[in-house]
C-alpha cells in the first residue's frame, strides 16, 4: 500500500468531523486539507475556518457554491420534475456530487491521493460522495473514517473528542442529537423518535416552514418566469439561480409548504423515515409543471415522465457522474427549448398551486379546444372514426368473454 501524503477532508465543522481530522491527522500521520462548501446552510462558516485552525489545518477551503449548486445541479434535476418514490425532492442527493467534484479538484490541485468524507456505513451518502470520486478521479482513494475507525457508539465518540481536546458543545453532550442535512434545496432531518415510523414527528424539527395550521390566513400570489426549463424570476423581478430559490424558500416557508415527512428505501437496503422541507423546491416544481402543461407536446410530456423515476432513482443511489444519467439529461434538457413563460401560483396554508399560466411558445389552444363554435378546421366525424378504430380491439375482446 502506498503511503498517503495528503488527504482533503469534506468538513463542515461540526462535532462529528472535527473527530474525524482529528482521526485523519493520527491514523495517517500526514497534512489534512479542509474543504467546506456553502449550499446555503446557513451555518457560520468563519466559525469553521476557527475550528481548522485551532486543529492544525494550514489549508483551509471555504467556498461559496451557491450559484453552481443551484445553476448546476438544482435547476437540471428540476427540468426533469425528480421525485424519488413519488415524494422526495433529492434535496441531499444532489448536493453529494457537488461536494464529491470540489474534493476531486482540490486533492488534484495540492496534489492529495485521498479524500475523506463524514457520512456513515448505513446511509445513502456514502455511495453518493464515492461513486461521484470513481467517475471523476479513479485514481483517488476515499477514505471513510465511520466505516474504519473502531468508534462504534455515540459515549465511544464523545470519550474520544474529550480525549483529544475537541471541544464538544453543550446540546451534543447528552443523548444523539438529530442528524440534520441543509441546504439551499432542503432541510432534511432523521433520527431518534424519527426512528420510529408510528411515532408523529415532534413541531421542533420542522426548522424553515411553519406549521401550515399557522400559515397566514390570506393567501399570497407569486408569478415565475422561466426560459427554457429553469426559472429566472420571480415576481417580474430577474434573480440569479441562487438569489430566485433563497427568494422562494422565504416565501414557501412562510405559507407552510414543501414539509414531507416520508419512509423512503435507501440504496443499501433499508427502510429510513426522515423529515423533509423543501419550500422554494415544491414551489418551483409545481410551477414548473404547469409551464410545462401548455409549452410542451403530449408525448413528449409523457416520455419526461417515463424516465422521471428512473433519472430521480439514479440521483438518489449516487449516480449523477454516470454515462445513463448522462443520457437523459440530454433527452431531458432537449425537452426544455420552449418551456418558456409565466405561472402564478397562490400560496396558502401549505400549499402551492397554479391558478395561471401564460407562454410565447404555448401549444395552448383555445380556439381548438373551445366548447363553442370554432374558426379553426375541426371535423367531428374525425372522432367518430378514431374512436371506432380504437374501439376495434375492445369490441372483439368483449364478444370473445361473453362467448
Ligand atoms: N435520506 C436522505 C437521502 O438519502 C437524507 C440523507 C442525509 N440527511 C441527514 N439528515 N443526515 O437523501
Amino acid at each position: 500500500m502506498t503511503k498517503i501524503e495528503k488527504i482533503v477532508l469534506s468538513y463542515s465543522g461540526g462535532l462529528d468531523t472535527s473527530i474525524i481530522l482529528k482521526w485523519l491527522q493520527e491514523t495517517y500521520g500526514c497534512e489534512v486539507v479542509t474543504f467546506t462548501a456553502d449550499l446555503g446552510q446557513g451555518e457560520e462558516l468563519e466559525a469553521v475556518r476557527a475550528k481548522a485552525e485551532m486543529s492544525g489545518v494550514k489549508d483551509i477551503r471555504i467556498v461559496d457554491l451557491r450559484q453552481e449548486f443551484v445553476r448546476d445541479f438544482v435547476f437540471p434535476m428540476l427540468r426533469a420534475n425528480a421525485l424519488y418514490e413519488g415524494q422526495y425532492l433529492l434535496g441531499s442527493s444532489i448536493a453529494r456530487p457537488l461536494i464529491a467534484k470540489h474534493l476531486v479538484g482540490i486533492a488534484q490541485e495540492v496534489g492529495a491521493h485521498a479524500v475523506a468524507h463524514g457520512a456513515t456505513g448505513k446511509g445513502n451518502d456514502q455511495l453518493r460522495f464515492e461513486l461521484a470520486v470513481n467517475a471523476l478521479d479513479p485514481s483517488i482513494k476515499v477514505i471513510a473514517p465511520w466505516r474504519q475507525w473502531n468508534i462504534r457508539s455515540r459515549m465511544q465518540l464523545l470519550e474520544y473528542a474529550e480525549k483529544h481536546r475537541i471541544p464538544v458543545p453543550s446540546d451534543k453532550r447528552g443523548e444523539a442529537p438529530f442528524s440534520i442535512d441543509a441546504n439551499l434545496l432542503h432541510t432534511s432531518t432523521e433520527g431518534k423518535s424519527l426512528e420510529n415510523p408510528a411515532e408523529v414527528a415532534p413541531d421542533h424539527v420542522y426548522q424553515r416552514t411553519v406549521d401550515p395550521v399557522d400559515a397566514p390566513d390570506t393567501p399570497e400570489i407569486a408569478t415565475i418566469g422561466f426560459e427554457r426549463g429553469d426559472p429566472v424570476s420571480v415576481n417580474g423581478k430577474a434573480m440569479t439561480p441562487a438569489a430566485l430559490l433563497t427568494e422562494l424558500n422565504g416565501l414557501g416557508g412562510r405559507h407552510g409548504v414543501g414539509r414531507l415527512d416520508l419512509v423512503e428505501n435507501r440504496f443499501i437496503g433499508m427502510k429510513s423515515r426522515g423529515i423533509y422541507e423543501t419550500p422554494g423546491g415544491t414551489i418551483l416544481l409545481t410551477a414548473h409543471r404547469g409551464i410545462e402543461s401548455i409549452t410542451l407536446d403530449r408525448a413528449a410530456a409523457h416520455l419526461k415522465d417515463e424516465i422521471m423515476p428512473r433519472y430521480a432513482e439514479l440521483i438518489y443511489n449516487g449516480f449523477w457522474f454516470a454515462p445513463e444519467r448522462e443520457m437523459l439529461q440530454a433527452l431531458i434538457d432537449q425537452s426544455q427549448a420552449f418551456v418558456s413563460g409565466e405561472v402564478t401560483l397562490r400560496l396558502y396554508k401549505g400549499s402551492a398551486s397554479v391558478i395561471s399560466r401564460t407562454s410565447p411558445c404555448s401549444l395552448y389552444s383555445a380556439d381548438l379546444v373551445t366548447f363553442e363554435e370554432s374558426a379553426i378546421a375541426y371535423d367531428h366525424h374525425d372522432a367518430e372514426g378514431f374512436i371506432r378504430l380504437n374501439g376495434l380491439r375492445l369490441r372483439s375482446w368483449a364478444a370473445r368473454n361473453r362467448r
